[in-house]
């Protein structure tokens, strides 16, 4: 079983979504006979952006592209690879302005490609994921409560947005932890974190 862990807050000491995955993670291990873990650090060590080139050549036969345009696409191809590998994703989220990190969406610009990870049926006009048997956790601290289904959910352009992508490539097995009010007095927060800490730990036994 691979687990690929995606992070994208932009701290490391103090960061509420990293120490949430790891503990997730470690205890998840604990579960399982063989597991193996990579790590991709988006927010300590983002990707680039696509370019005009990148652009010309992901909607091109592989077999017409040039020595330049295949490195174009060099790393968003051992970024595809790396998500096609895991039978697991935990995405360490941060509300960034109501939405996911800047890293985290470069992220996204890179693995989410037609014909990698999803395909389009020009006769049915259908759309089709192929990141299939997959499931995710997404653990998504904020500073205030804008969770889905409270007053100032409409402003959520975070979990929504990620459930909606993840689905679109395939993967539809999909946990959204939030971790609201981060930023708050002690004890709601420290109450809305083990609160977190405790949906995690149940899902870590049959994950
Ligand atoms: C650039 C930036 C934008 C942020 N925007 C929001 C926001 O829109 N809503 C919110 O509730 N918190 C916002 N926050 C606060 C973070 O979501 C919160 O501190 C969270 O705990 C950060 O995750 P981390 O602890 O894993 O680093 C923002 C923080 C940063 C750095």
């Amino acid at each position: 079983m691979k687990l690929l862990n995606v992070q994208s807050s932009v701290r490391h000491d103090g960061s509420v979504s990293r120490r949430l995955s790891q503990a997730f993670i470690n205890s998840w291990q604990t579960h399982q006979a063989e597991a193996k873990v990579i790590s991709r650090d988006v927010g300590q060590n983002p990707p680039s952006h696509p370019t005009a080139l990148w652009t010309q050549a992901n909607y091109m036969p592989p077999k017409d592209r040039t020595p330049a345009m295949e490195v174009a696409l060099q790393q968003s191809e051992t970024l595809i690879e790396e998500l096609l590998s895991a039978d697991r994703l935990v995405l360490g989220v941060p509300m960034y302005n109501f939405s996911v990190p800047g890293t985290l969406k470069v992220y996204i610009d890179n693995v989410v490609r037609i014909n990698r990870t999803f395909a389009f049926n020009p006769e049915t006009q259908q759309f089709q994921g192929l990141v299939t048997g997959k499931k995710a956790v997404i653990i998504t601290p904020s500073a205030g409560n804008f969770v889905v289904g409270t007053p100032l959910g409409d402003l959520n352009f975070c979990d929504p947005y990620l459930r909606s992508l993840l689905n679109f490539i395939g993967i539809t097995d999909i946990t959204v932890i939030p971790v609201p009010d981060q930023l708050m007095d002690d004890a709601i927060r420290q109450e809305n974190f083990e609160s977190a800490q405790q949906q995690l730990m149940a899902l870590a036994t049959q994950w």
